[in-house]
């Protein structure tokens, strides 16, 4: 059985999708499923939007085949991890936590690189092109440590 693995932000159209996919090509796709969502359902079914599409190909990375889709509690049973991309997520996603357990499975993305921090993945929106480039760059070194971490516990 593969790992799962899901990355949460509010809208899945920026952050999630970029997590999703660096994640992805870090780790080995026989043995790991990531997947992404958003706490909020404002853009469900639509593609990521341009400006994370255009960061993740300047890195050789497509996400274009992404669908937004909205988190929910049936997650939990779903995915053996939960990562929020901010506090607000983690906020949404714990309110439908229905056990410990399911408590258990979710961290905050960037906890890896700064490890007890909670720090927030800025949102980028409402900004422009650079923000989504230092989103990039952000989630790239965490994924990389987290990545480490999978293939080391998973195998
Ligand atoms: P995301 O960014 O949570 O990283 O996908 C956002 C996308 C859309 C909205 C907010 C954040 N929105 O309010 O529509």
């Amino acid at each position: 059985m593969p790992v799962k693995i899901l990355m949460v932000c509010l809208g899945n159209i920026c952050r999630s999708p970029l997590a999703e996919g660096i994640l992805a090509s870090k780790l080995p796709s026989d043995k790991f499923i990531v997947d992404s969502a958003g706490t909020g359902a404002y853009h469900i079914g639509k593609q990521p939007d341009m400006r994370s599409i255009t960061t993740a190909q300047k890195h050789g990375l497509n996400i274009t085949y992404q669908k937004a889709r909205q988190f929910s509690s049936k997650d939990f049973d779903d995915f053996d991890y939960i990562f929020a991309m901010d506090n607000s997520n983690y906020d949404n996603i714990m309110e439908l936590a229905k056990t410990e357990a399911d408590k258990e499975k979710v961290d905050m993305i960037l906890n890896y690189l700064f490890p007890g921090e909670n720090v927030d993945v800025p949102d980028p929106y409402y900004g422009l092109q650079n923000g989504f480039d230092m989103v990039y760059e952000m989630l790239d070194e965490t994924c990389e440590i987290l990545a480490q971490k999978l293939i080391e516990k998973h195998s």
